[in-house]
């Protein structure tokens, strides 16, 4: 007798899982739930962990309300009240997790623990945010980029600022949706080329022609004992009108927020008529439904 093998999960670790054709049919699945939110209960009689390791105001809240929306039910947890704060393995976590829920969606520092839950973890693992990676972030974007601009065809979008995870999943998924994506980061603070699009010192290079101009925290999570030199290095990388002035003609302003008026962005960018930041912050939403019903389904 010929000996089945189990299905393995599908998970967005990195969103380098995606292929072109996912990240597509994704963003327009985001959008179909965008009109209509309730419309699909994927989730109905399910629940979904949603496990925090550090602190969150969007990502928490766009998915615990996305998973009501898809009919099933958010248990979020803090790592604090886990016992993998008290040394149990990622991988027996998952296990656990597993006989109970239909995904897990973390929020953690190391990308190796999510690594380690996926080694045991028989149900999908959503990336919420690690050291590395926000790919979750990333499909939000383009779904933005795709609202704004009726298609990602030929986008270029210029990310200005600390080359960090928001950096760098824009750089991957980015690239795997077909957009150019242009990093400008001072020396130091450089995304590793591996991760797609190209690099400058020079955010006006960087924004030459780009649709639209994205910027994140200089002080990640993690990185406060470097905030006063990350604040120094970073300050000519500031998004304003003269930067969005230098764009394409018709060029927006994204975030990823927490914002810091008047540091990464000014406030004028950050409340003006050329921002789609508060439009990408409900976004998280739609874009997080669309791929939690890929990945369940
Ligand atoms: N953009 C983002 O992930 O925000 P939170 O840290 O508030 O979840
Ligand atoms: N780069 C930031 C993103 C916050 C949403 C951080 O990791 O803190």
């Amino acid at each position: 007798m010929r000996a089945t093998l189990p299905d393995l999960p599908r998970h967005c670790l990195t969103g380098a899982e995606l292929s072109t054709s996912d990240v597509h049919t994704i963003l327009d699945r985001a959008a179909e739930l965008k009109a209509a939110p309730l419309s699909s209960q994927v989730l109905a009689g399910k629940s979904v962990a949603l496990i925090f390791q550090k602190p969150s105001t969007r990502t928490r809240l766009s998915f615990d309300a996305g998973v009501h929306e898809l009919g099933g039910h958010p248990i979020v947890l803090r790592g604090d009240e886990m016992q993998l704060s008290r040394g149990e393995s990622p991988a027996d976590t998952a296990r656990i997790l597993s006989r109970h829920v239909a995904a897990i969606g973390i929020r953690t520092g190391a990308d190796a623990i999510l690594d380690e839950l996926a080694e045991t973890s028989t149900i999908p693992i959503v990336n919420m945010l690690t050291d590395g990676h926000h790919p979750c972030q990333a499909l939000a974007d383009l779904l933005t980029l795709k609202e704004a601009f009726g298609s990602l065809h030929g986008l270029k979008l210029a990310y200005v600022g600390d080359g960090n995870n928001v950096a760098r999943s824009l750089a991957i998924v980015g690239g795997i949706a077909g957009v150019e994506v242009a990093v400008a980061s001072p020396v130091g603070y450089e995304l590793e080329p591996e991760a797609g699009g190209t690099r400058t010192n020079d955010p006006y290079e960087a924004v030459a022609g780009a649709h639209a101009i994205y910027t994140d925290v200089w002080v990640s999570m993690g990185d406060e004992a470097t905030a006063a030199e990350r604040t120094e290095a970073l300050r000519p990388y500031r998004i304003d009108d003269a930067l969005l002035d230098a764009a394409a003609p018709d060029a927006i302003a994204l975030h990823c927020l927490p914002a810091h008026p008047g540091d990464e962005i000014t406030a004028e960018v950050l409340y003006g008529k050329r921002e789609r930041i508060w439009d990408q912050a409900e976004n998280r939403r739609h874009a997080q439904k669309a791929l939690l019903e890929y990945l369940v389904s």
